[in-house]
């Protein structure tokens, strides 16, 4: 049976790194308030000449080296964003272009911070399905360019950075991807969303939220969409090594984490030190933990995310 496994996994930051107490300055907060309501500590901040697009095409490079790969062995790019260099051509065609590929397939996708699995799950199935041997997967965000940064009930929860992760096609039971599952329900669209658009404002718009009802759904969606990813993978949580987790706030973390009864020390953490980056904390957080060595070859791994639209899902792979 033909499958896709991660072959090697990449991550890059905006050189500039922000800390609670230099956004104390700019709102009314505190570093004691985000580090209790969040466990944000600091976040990379993107500076001239950081896009979307040159993050990605850095944690792309580092994918393919630590995968083995030329760049132009690679068939497929899908770069999931809600930030991306421009409304079109798509931020994975610019990333072909700056990795020197001069013919594959790439797209964009947008499912905001659920981007990443979507992203994982469709070309999963397109390495599956035979159109591509090699495929690249991104995530890659520049949300400091649609904050409100007058608003302190946003402003100090997200941060930029990419995520990259080479999937390979193999033959054989039980190895790489073993299920993915996704969720949308658009009803819930305006709890978490941009107020601007191409065909609506013209404009970019800023991000808006209210915070604790996504907080309320997020524990919900999360641990139904786990349990549900499992059993599709036949699988129970006490055989899972490790939950790579999207990296919104440390307190939605504990939360799932105790609702379904898994051990703390089995979630990876990285929201302290990259707030919440969207479509690109999944892969950033996954890169920290293969290359700190924690995560290593065989582990048994469910990614997991949620984000406005809503949308949700989570993936169960063999490392
Ligand atoms: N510094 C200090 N005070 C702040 C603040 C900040 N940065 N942001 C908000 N507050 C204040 C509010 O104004 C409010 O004050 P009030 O009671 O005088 O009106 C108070 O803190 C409580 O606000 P509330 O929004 O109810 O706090 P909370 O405990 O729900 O925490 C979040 C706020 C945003 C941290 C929390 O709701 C959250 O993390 N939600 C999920 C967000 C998320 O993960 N989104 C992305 C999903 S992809």
């Amino acid at each position: 049976m033909r499958r896709s496994r991660i072959a090697g996994t990449g991550s890059a930051l905006p050189a500039r790194r922000v800390t609670n107490a230099e956004l104390a300055e700019r709102v009314d907060t505190t570093h004691e308030w985000i580090v209790e309501r969040t466990g944000i500590e600091a976040r990379h901040i993107a500076g001239d000449g950081e896009t979307t697009a040159t993050l990605a095409t850095e944690a792309s490079q580092k994918a393919l080296a630590a995968a083995g790969l030329e760049a132009d062995q690679i068939g497929l790019i899908v770069l999931a964003t809600a930030t991306p260099d421009q409304t079109f051509p798509a931020s994975a065609t610019r990333v072909q272009a700056m990795l020197g590929i001069n013919d594959c397939i790439a797209f964009d996708v947008q499912a905001v911070c659920t981007g990443f699995l979507y992203a994982l799950s469709v070309a999963d199935n397109m390495v599956k399905g035979g159109m591509a041997d090699h495929a690249l997967v991104i995530g890659s965000e520049t949300f400091s360019r649609i904050l409100d940064w007058e608003d302190r009930a946003t402003c100090v929860l997200f941060g930029d950075g990419a995520g990259a992760v080479v999937l390979s096609a193999v033959e054989g039971e039980n190895q790489g991807i073993l299920a993915t599952r996704l969720h949308a329900d658009g009803r819930q669209g305006d709890l978490l969303y941009v107020d601007g658009g191409v065909s609506t404002t013209g404009t970019v718009g800023k991000l808006r939220m209210q915070g604790r009802e996504v907080f309320r759904h997020a524990v919900v969606n999360l641990a139904n969409v786990l349990g549900e990813t499992l059993a599709a993978a036949g699988l129970e949580i006490g055989e899972i090594d490790w939950v790579v987790p999207h990296q919104a706030n440390k307190r939605i973390l504990d939360a799932t984490a105790k609702k379904l009864g898994l051990a703390p020390e089995k979630v990876i953490v990285t929201v302290d030190r990259h707030a919440n980056t969207s479509a690109a904390s999944v892969p950033l957080a996954l890169d920290t933990a293969v290359r700190d060595g924690r995560i290593k070859a065989g582990d048994l791994l469910v990614l997991e995310a949620m984000g406005g639209g809503f949308t949700w899902g989570a993936a169960v792979v063999r490392y």
